[in-house]
């Protein structure tokens, strides 16, 4: 049994207030999360504790102390603020792999008031553009392997002034715009006077995906911190004395509020691997380190399932504690073969871009129902609502899961899209676009998604956004993505293709084409097949029907399609 209180316990007197006096803030006052997690771990004493252990897929390890934090971190905020002439609230990207800086500068820039907008470091040149042109970017830091995609759509984005190539000399060859950065070689910085925030200052930019349009950007507050705090505290069971890694990449909202504001704000040491899913490398980590919190994702642990359990008897895996799992639904086989595995079972956690922190989890001591998220957070509301959005008080039922706000970290709008934003209340629920139901003991059932959103191993992909780039290919007269279920990654993206006239269905284009997305969005947008078809269903005023694609593709029934154009 954990040493946080039990679930009931804490759901009689669980408020955020609990955070504020745990964090010392005071109302009123100022809440800066790059100083809560650095600098005031160093006023408590934790200043010579390590706060990052970071190893690189070749093997190499590197540990920073809350002071090296607090160090680096205030000289990358002096950097953006005094040299480049940064503001507070302008956007400034972070483009980078999982490497000392992006931990470092992300802080930075909160110290010095700007938004941070992290972004995934496979995106190709489409992915970037489209957020850096909609968030209206004013600087980007990225490394030297991936400056040459930012160099070819820097033309295109004229309110970016200034690019940071991350470098261990500053004295390489830079273009326009440019300047080379090495935090080995910078100033070190002992004092910083962080940006006054205020809880309602903006403070992290996430783009995630929707059916419609081109990624949103979800934005955050500093107050973010309190939410993310608790639940890391509560949900995740961090202790003083634990080692804890968190496999997600800050490219997507579990590698910011867990990989980086929740563990740091609580002083903990954290592990970071830069590098992708190698079974012995993962469990040789845990050996290593002495891991012994871990949060991960059901595609890695689905991964490490087929990998097989021989290979686990050969690490010594006895210094883990708590597991657990976010970003698709974690089926129930996966929580038995970790009990037998390595002998604790993976706590399913459920959350979004747009909650900012945990708000459905198997609480630690709570029975876990293999197959379900689990309980509202102490103090969250949540429910199943109809289509009408009213609360679906029959037990088992499935609608839409919904929560009611507000919460600390919950996001406060999309980057130009208060329509947008709206439309994600009704009745004072915030809908979250997923179907869930409630059993008689008060646990929740994932059911799917509400809409046409694809989740590729709980990374989310816009249908939208693949469509749009399928066009700019010479051979596609029009197209449609959806996602189809996949064994290890949950779904993978499918993609319908009508070809224009003069164009000739082959292996040979099929592969063109799934490159051209690889290269222009993500590997994880890649279409892992190409069906080409003669036309695609539509509604009659000219949508493509996915859904009844979808069905097809999954024989499931099609449903209602008297609106279809071409039946
Ligand atoms: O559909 C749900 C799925 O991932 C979505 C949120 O994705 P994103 O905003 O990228 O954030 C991912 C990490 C917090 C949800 O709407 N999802 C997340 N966790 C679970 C889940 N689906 C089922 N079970 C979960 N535990």
């Amino acid at each position: 049994m954990s040493n946080i209180g039990s679930y009931e316990e804490r759901c009689k007197d669980s408020n955020w207030s609990i955070a504020k006096r745990e964090l010392s803030y005071k109302e009123g006052g100022r809440l800066n999360i790059g100083y809560y997690c650095s600098d005031r771990n160093c006023e408590l004493g934790l200043g010579n504790k390590i706060a990052l252990i970071w190893e690189s897929f070749s093997g190499e390890v590197k540990k920073y102390t809350f002071q090296d934090l607090k160090i680096y971190s205030n000289s990358f905020a002096h950097l953006l603020k005094e040299k480049l002439g940064l503001k507070n609230g302008e956007r400034i990207v972070i483009f980078m792999d999982k490497i000392p800086e992006l931990y470092f500068s992300f802080l930075g820039i909160l110290k010095m008031g700007g938004i941070v907008v992290p972004l995934f470091s496979a995106f190709g040149e489409e992915s970037l553009l489209t957020r850096l042109q909609d968030c209206k970017a004013s600087a980007v830091l990225t490394t030297r392997k991936l400056v040459p995609r930012i160099r070819k759509i820097k033309d295109k984005l004229p309110d970016l002034r200034h690019v940071v190539v991350m470098s261990e000399d500053e004295d390489i060859p830079v273009k326009e715009r440019e300047m080379a950065f090495s935090f080995g070689q910078a100033p070190r910085i002992k004092s910083f006077e962080c940006y006054p925030s205020t809880p309602e200052t903006p403070s992290v930019l996430h783009y995630t995906s929707g059916t419609t349009g081109q990624p949103k950007g979800a934005l955050h507050v500093h107050s973010s911190i309190l939410s993310q705090y608790l639940t890391t505290k509560w949900v995740l069971d961090l202790r003083p004395d634990d080692i804890y890694w968190c496999t997600a990449d800050p490219g997507w909202v579990t590698g910011t509020s867990y990989g980086i504001i929740g563990p740091w704000s609580l002083g903990i040491t954290q592990v970071v691997l830069d590098g992708g899913f190698i079974p012995e490398k993962w469990y040789g980590l845990i050996q290593k380190h002495k891991i012994t919190v871990w949060y991960s994702a059901p595609t890695a642990i689905r991964m490490l399932m087929k990998a097989g359990k021989e290979i686990v008897k050969k690490y010594d895996l006895s210094s883990l504690r708590h597991l657990c799992s976010v970003g698709e639904p974690l089926n129930p086989e996966a929580v038995i073969w970790s009990e037998e595995a390595y002998g604790l079972p993976f706590h399913d956690t459920w959350w979004q871009t747009e909650t900012g922190c945990i708000l459905i989890s198997n609480y630690p001591g709570m029975e876990i129902k293999p197959g379900s998220m689990g309980k509202p957070f102490p103090g969250i509301k949540a429910a199943v609502l109809s289509h009408d959005f009213e609360p679906i008080t029959k037990e088992n039922k499935p609608g839409l899961l919904a929560l009611r706000p507000p919460w600390p970290s919950m996001f406060r709008t999309y980057w130009n899209n208060p329509t947008g934003y709206e439309s994600k209340f009704k009745n004072g629920w915030y809908i979250t676009g997923d179907r869930s139901s409630i059993d008689e003991d008060g646990y929740f059932w994932f059911m799917g998604r509400d809409d046409d959103v694809i989740n590729v191993a709980g990374h989310l992909v816009g249908p939208f956004e693949i469509e749009s780039v399928l066009l700019e290919h010479q051979a596609v007269a029009e197209s449609a993505a959806i996602g189809k279920p996949d064994p290890i990654n949950m779904e993978v993206v499918k993609a319908f293709v009508a070809l224009k006239p003069g164009f000739e269905s082959s292996d040979e284009l099929e592969l063109e084409i799934m490159n051209f997305i690889r290269k222009k969005l993500s590997s994880i947008a890649m279409p892992q097949e190409i069906e080409f078809v003669d036309s695609l269903p539509k509604t009659r005023s000219g949508k493509i029907m996915r859904r009844v694609l979808r069905a097809q593709e999954r024989g499931e029934p099609i449903g209602d399609i008297s609106t279809l154009e071409n039946d």
